[in-house]
């Protein structure tokens, strides 16, 4: 029989998640490539690299070994011990092994950073643009964002007066990433030091997603956890490590979290998937580093390619990108509506590329995201039927 009662509609924090555009992009793109298109992708967020192979062996042996039961929640002990000695021996910082907690990727440990901080009704501080899931998880929590338009002049991430400025009774937490998604910026360790100076006297607490840690150019890499001992720092082996699909990521949490992070692991993921965490202890290897550092000057190398080829064109860039492996571009001598653009770009010339709108707000309909996360050739062809596009369109 059927029921009288309404069928209950989704929560109102689910529709409040938005989608990401690109991904109507992404199908297109897949289904121009089934029709016999050539496609040109610029708007994939991982690196075109395989895992390092000493990895890879890692993980073949973690399987034979039939090591496939749970570890954990919060880990393997020689994971967490071997990211606390990686540490020490790249920034000379030394960290309890303890307050290492390893997760499924880094999206994994913004959640369980989100969870552990924020109550209903609580708000957060976010660059915009930013990496888009976080807003999303912090409403999936009740709880809010206050979003803070960022530009070229703070190398598009938050600074101390920013705090001053949002910050008010409800806000609890400020979050970065460095170097950042979509715009490859970073924070300098000067800039870094006052913001956490600035969380810090505010009684909250600084997230510092460093996923994009060693994918860095011209700069050094640092990191916010030889600042402050109360930054909530996030990592991954997904983009520098090349190691998207294993997830896996980690947090290192203040002292006073990892009870209520390991309690809150416990129940969201049980624990993070073994085999990958066998095979993440062959990362920090010497003869892995070599291959990844390799892989850092080739992307720099395309990065290099890429910048003056997209300023030739028009679009303006006004802060280098010092890492990661994207370039958020300034498209407004070009178009005023970047998402129809990127839409009518892949059905003329088959070049994917991403729209400010999956970044926020701000400016969004001036800005489009370029990965290049292919081969320099491919960025040159790419760059051709840009180029192509815009003198026809113009
Ligand atoms: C800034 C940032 N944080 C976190 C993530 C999540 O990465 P993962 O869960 O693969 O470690 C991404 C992925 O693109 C990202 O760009």
């Amino acid at each position: 029989m059927l029921s009288a009662n309404p069928i209950k509609p989704r929560t109102s924090r689910a529709d409040r998640v938005r989608p990401f555009y690109v991904m109507d992009l992404l199908a297109r793109a897949n289904q121009l490539e089934a029709e016999g298109r050539s496609v040109l992708h610029m708007e994939v967020g991982e690196p075109d690299f395989p895992t390092p192979q000493p990895v890879i062996e890692a993980g073949i042996r973690a399987l034979q070994a039939q090591l496939t039961h749970y570890t954990p929640a919060l880990g393997l002990p020689e994971l967490r011990r071997a990211i606390a000695d990686y540490y020490r021996r790249q920034f000379d910082v030394a960290i309890e092994p303890r307050r290492v907690i390893v997760t499924p990727g880094a999206s994994g440990a913004l959640q369980l950073a989100l969870a552990v901080l924020l109550d209903t009704g609580d708000r957060v501080l976010l660059t915009d643009p930013g990496y888009p899931c976080n807003r999303n998880m912090i409403r999936l929590l009740g709880a809010d964002c206050i979003d803070v338009a960022v530009g070229p002049e703070s190398h598009y991430q938050l600074q101390a007066a920013h705090i001053e400025r949002y910050w008010d009774d409800s806000t609890v937490a400020a979050m970065i990433a460095s170097p950042s998604n979509p715009t490859g910026t970073m924070i300098s360790a000067g800039a870094l030091q006052s913001l956490l100076d600035a969380v810090t006297a505010k009684g909250g607490h600084l997230i510092v997603d460093e996923i994009y840690q060693g994918l860095v150019y011209d700069e050094q890499n640092h990191t916010a956890l030889a600042l402050n001992e109360s930054a909530i720092v996030i990592n991954s082996f997904s983009k520098f490590f090349g190691m998207t699909g294993w997830r896996l990521g980690w947090m290192v949490a203040p002292e006073m979290y990892v009870d209520a992070a390991d309690r809150v692991a416990q129940n969201l993921f049980l624990a993070p998937p073994t085999v990958s965490q066998h095979a993440a202890l062959a990362a920090f290897a010497p003869e892995t580093l070599e291959i990844l550092q390799r892989r850092v000057d080739i992307f720099q190398q395309r990065r290099d390619f890429l910048l003056p080829a997209l300023r030739a064109m028009g679009f303006v860039i006004s802060v280098e990108p010092e890492g990661a492996f994207y370039i958020y571009a300034d498209c407004s001598a070009i178009t005023s509506d970047a998402f129809s653009w990127c839409h009518d770009l892949l059905e003329a010339e088959g070049v994917a590329v991403t729209p400010g709108i999956d970044f926020g707000e701000n400016a969004a309909a001036r800005h489009v995201r370029f990965a290049y996360t292919r081969p320099v050739e491919e960025l040159e062809c790419a760059c051709d039927r840009i180029t192509k596009y815009i003198k026809k369109t113009s």
